[in-house]
């Protein structure tokens, strides 16, 4: 149990998540030990620049992360955060995560209610995209199913590349989300280190906009946040929404 007093909340709230989000899961973090980037070179499997020099280890990367997502469970922080987005509404409650897991919308699909929006900054590991044009119809790729080198462009005949937002590249739903930080009275970031931008800017954004903000991380990090949660986030956020939808 943390001494730190639990916060309030005032709506409308953006929920930024990262890897720490799906650490109780089992999958492991980036910059931890034994995190997902120790041993392996970013610019060798996540960059445009390794797709195109070896484009089979890259799919041999993302398979090896897909089987392990595939064998895990979403955890009561994902619970709590689909939980807290169907009480409030999708208008009042934001939810932006860097995670390409897919957690979130598994955890909405193991509790029947209304559809959750998650807004997947840096892509998903469920889906390829032609690697000409993000306007293409994507592919899904299911848990145990494999990303075929010979799969086409339905639109164009391009390769199917990975549909990941690579370190280079624009995170998705920017304008969204910098208009959803400008405006919002909560800000929550769980689990994340704070050191890919343009995510480990928001807090500022959202701290210049008047926002409230906490942060929910074992370790918590140096940013400009008001209130500190030193406690993993299948702990810390059931408590949390449990709090703030009691007062409602
Ligand atoms: N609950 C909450 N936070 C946790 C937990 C937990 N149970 N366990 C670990 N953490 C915290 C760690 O203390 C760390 O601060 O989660 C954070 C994970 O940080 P990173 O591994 O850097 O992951 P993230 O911030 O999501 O990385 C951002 O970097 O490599 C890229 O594209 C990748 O989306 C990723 C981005």
């Amino acid at each position: 149990m943390t001494a730190t007093p639990l916060p309030e909340l005032a709506l409308p709230l953006v929920v930024l998540s990262g890897a720490g989000l799906s650490a109780a899961s089992g999958v492991p973090t980036f910059r931890g030990a034994g995190g997902l980037w120790e041993g392996q070179r970013v610019e060798d499997v996540a960059t445009p620049g390794a797709w195109s020099r070896d484009p089979d280890r890259v799919r041999r990367f993302y398979a090896a992360r897909r089987d392990g997502v595939a064998r895990v469970r979403p955890n009561p922080g994902h619970a709590a955060l689909v939980r807290l987005q169907r009480a409030l509404g999708r208008e009042a409650v934001m939810l932006v995560t860097q995670n390409v897991d897919g957690l979130l919308q598994r955890a909405a699909e193991e509790v029947p209610g209304p559809p959750v929006e998650v807004l997947e900054m840096h892509g998903t590991l469920w889906a390829v995209r032609c690697e000409r044009s993000e306007r293409h119809p994507r592919r899904a790729v299911e848990p145990g199913g494999d990303h075929r080198a010979a799969w086409m462009c339905a639109a164009c005949g391009a390769a199917l590349r990975p549909d990941i937002v690579w370190f280079g590249e624009m995170p998705r739903h920017m304008d969204r989300i910098a208009a959803a930080l400008a405006r919002c009275r909560t800000f929550l970031s769980v689990g994340t280190s704070g050191l890919v931008y343009p995510a480990a800017g928001f807090v500022a954004l959202a701290r210049q906009a008047g926002a409230r903000c906490v942060e929910v991380n074992p370790e918590p990090t140096r940013g400009p946040f008001h209130v500190a949660l030193a406690e993993g986030a299948e702990v810390a956020l059931p408590r949390l929404v449990d709090a703030w939808l009691a007062d409602r």
